[in-house]
C-alpha cells in the first residue's frame, strides 16, 4: 500500500481491575450519591452549568485528597494513566504523574454533557461507577473537524478510523483515557435511571 497512516489520536480503554469491581461501584455508588446530598454549593452550580444533573466539578474536584474510597481508586486509576503515557511515548523527563482533579457526574434521565475539553491537564478520563443499560456513552469528536474545509463527508459506510465521531459506550467498570485536548460529550440520558461517572485529570510534574 503506498499509503500509511500518520498522527494516530489514541484512546485507551480497560476495566480498571480484573475482578471486584461490582464491590468498588457498590461503596463508589453509595458515596456519589451522599456527596450530591451534602454538596450544596455543587448542586446550585450544577442547577445552572449541567442542566438536570449533578456534577462536583466546580465545589468538590479533589476527590482523592478527601475520601479514602476515591484515594484507592486514584492509586489504581493512576496504573492506567502510566500505561497509557507509555503507549503515547511520552517523554517525562523523569517526572511524576499524578492526579489533579477529580470529581463526580450524576446524570438523571434528559442530563446531557455537551462538547469540551479539558484544560491544564495532558490525560484525562472517566471511571464508570453506574451504567443503566441503554445510557449514552462517551462521545469523541475528531480534533481535526475544523481543518476540513472543502472537503467531502465520509461515506457512511466508512471504516470506524475514518468517521469524524467515535461513541464508546460507558460500562461500569471501565476506564476511558484521552489526551487531554480531545473534545468529547455525552448526549442526553434516555433511559430512566441515573448514569453515574467520576471524571479525572492527570498532570506531570
Ligand atoms: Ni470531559
Amino acid at each position: 500500500m503506498p499509503v500509511r497512516t500518520w498522527f494516530p489520536t489514541q484512546i485507551y480503554c480497560e476495566p480498571l481491575q480484573p475482578t471486584g469491581l461490582e464491590k468498588l461501584n457498590a461503596s463508589l455508588r453509595e458515596e456519589c450519591r451522599q456527596l450530591r446530598e451534602f454538596d450544596t454549593a455543587g448542586r446550585r452550580w450544577s442547577e445552572k452549568n449541567y442542566p438536570g444533573g449533578y456534577t462536583s466539578y466546580a465545589s468538590m474536584n479533589e476527590l482523592h485528597r478527601f475520601s479514602s474510597t476515591f484515594t484507592v481508586l486514584e492509586k489504581k486509576l493512576l496504573r492506567h494513566a502510566r500505561a497509557f503515557a507509555k503507549t503515547l511515548e511520552l517523554d517525562l523527563r523523569g517526572r511524576k504523574i499524578f492526579m489533579t482533579d477529580c470529581w463526580v457526574n450524576i446524570m438523571p434521565p434528559a442530563a446531557a454533557h455537551s462538547l469540551h475539553l479539558h484544560p491544564l491537564a495532558f490525560i484525562s478520563g472517566t471511571y464508570y461507577v453506574a451504567t443503566p443499560e441503554g445510557c449514552p456513552g462517551l462521545k469523541f469528536e475528531d480534533p481535526r473537524l475544523d481543518r476540513f474545509m472543502a472537503a467531502p463527508p465520509r461515506r457512511t459506510d466508512a471504516k470506524p478510523m475514518h468517521r469524524a465521531h467515535i461513541t464508546y459506550p460507558a460500562v461500569a467498570g471501565n476506564v476511558i483515557l484521552f489526551e487531554s485536548w480531545l473534545r468529547h460529550e455525552v448526549v442526553a440520558n434516555r433511559v430512566d435511571a441515573e448514569r453515574i461517572s467520576i471524571s479525572f485529570n492527570f498532570n506531570w510534574s
